[in-house]
């Protein structure tokens, strides 16, 4: 049950979790933007089997070790570095892309998000289709880092929806290589756009002065100013992979694995991750929960004898699913909605303070688990899957 409501209502500080800010967003959003960002496909079986998965796992802790240090050292144990070494971040959980933020903080959208990511010192990865260009978003974390954090090892990753116009494609890759992207997130999972019926009804359109402002340079479809005009390409396939790569020489990570025959070819094409994810249950209904697909994808990779980043998304609301994450072989995962939710609540503060609570979230199970560092949250064999009582 959602705690806000018995405690000052008007006061974020009254909001404990991120189900208190989904809530606090549920009650302020326009309904047509809420269901787009709350919504899955179809029957939404995967959009819920995402969180239950995450409740069937059982945690088992190991006691009478000194935490202390997480005291002492604050957030520094929880630290975390990706890519082979690349990037560090404060804790394993990272932005992950979604579209349209304006539609949550109508006046800075994108822009909030970011602050709050180099205030976290998390890495953004800025969608496709977001509803600020790509270059304004860089030039924001710039100024913040030079302003406001220069300490921050917050980084701004890239992800890429493959457009049917192959020379708009090509385009967005470079701006985000010579904007300062980090790396490139190629999301898989989107040949077509899945069926989400709440959309369909609501009759989804976007709000005057609000596009997909990254792609207003496409002129072979509308979908910049028209969500609902498919833009994908449907025939991406494996080779494009090497078009890809031929253009950028941005790390590659591809988002949207659940098979771990795809792992195998993925290794063929040397990419430097994988984001076990099925887009918060948005694309195919039925899916295979991420956090149950993910120990098949671990797997894989061990067998293949190589070692790539894995990431998850998807249901990930408390810090304890990030330590199952973690315990089960991802070095970190991805969160979607809850940053929606804390940018709608109160903008840049709200993204920081969901940032925040699952950091604290996340600590706290590390120190009842008997971790005095994120290696031993892999070692100490702390889990039970599929618990039924
Ligand atoms: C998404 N997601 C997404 N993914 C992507 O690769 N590009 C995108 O533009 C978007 N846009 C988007 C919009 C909205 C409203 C949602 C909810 C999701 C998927 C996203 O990156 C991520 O996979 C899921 O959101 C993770 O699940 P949770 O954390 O929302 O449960």
């Amino acid at each position: 049950m959602s705690s806000y409501k018995i405690l000052e209502k008007n006061s974020t500080s009254a909001l404990l979790n991120v189900e208190d800010y989904h809530q606090q967003a549920k009650e302020k959003l326009d309904k047509m933007i809420y269901d787009f960002y709350s919504t899955g496909s179809d029957d939404q079986l995967t959009l819920i089997d995402n969180q239950e998965s995450f409740q069937r796992i059982k945690l088992r802790p190991k006691v009478l070790i000194d935490v202390s240090s997480h005291q002492r050292e604050n957030s520094l144990n929880c630290q975390t570095q990706l890519l082979q070494s690349t990037a560090t971040i404060s804790f394993p959980c990272i932005i992950a892309p979604t579209a349209l933020h304006r539609l949550a903080h109508r006046e800075y959208g994108e822009l909030a998000t970011v602050r709050a990511a180099v205030a976290c010192s998390t890495i953004m990865c800025v969608s496709t289709a977001a509803s600020t260009c790509m270059e304004l978003i860089a030039e924001e974390y710039q100024q913040q880092i030079k302003t406001n954090y220069p300490q921050s090892t917050s980084q701004l990753w890239f992800q890429l929806y493959v457009l049917k116009s192959r020379p708009c494609t090509k385009k967005l890759i470079q701006r985000a290589e010579k904007s300062g992207y980090k790396a490139l997130v190629l999301t898989v999972d989107l040949c077509v756009v899945g069926n989400r019926e709440c959309d369909v009804r609501n009759q989804f359109s976007l709000p005057n002065g609000i596009q997909a402002e990254n792609m207003i340079d496409d002129e072979t479809n509308d979908f910049a100013k028209d969500y609902n005009v498919p833009s994908e390409d449907e025939a991406l396939s494996w080779k494009d992979l090497d078009w890809i790569q031929s253009i950028t020489s941005l790390p590659l990570i591809l988002k949207g694995i659940i098979h771990p025959d795809d792992v195998r070819k993925a290794l063929k094409y040397s990419v430097q991750g994988i984001i076990v994810s099925n887009h918060g249950g948005r694309q195919l209904d039925t899916c295979l929960s991420t956090i149950d697909a993910l120990p098949y994808i671990i797997d894989t990779i061990r067998t293949e004898n190589q070692q790539i980043d894995v990431y998850v998304d998807g249901g990930i609301r408390r810090g304890t699913d990030i330590l199952k994450a973690l315990a089960l072989g991802a070095k970190a995962v991805l969160i979607g909605r809850p940053i929606l939710w804390g940018l709608a609540v109160d903008g840049e503060q709200g993204v920081k303070k969901v940032l925040d609570l699952l950091k604290k979230e996340f600590r706290l199970a590390m120190m009842l688990c008997g971790c005095q560092t994120i290696d031993d949250i892999r070692k100490n064999n702390l889990l039970i899957m599929n618990y039924t009582s």
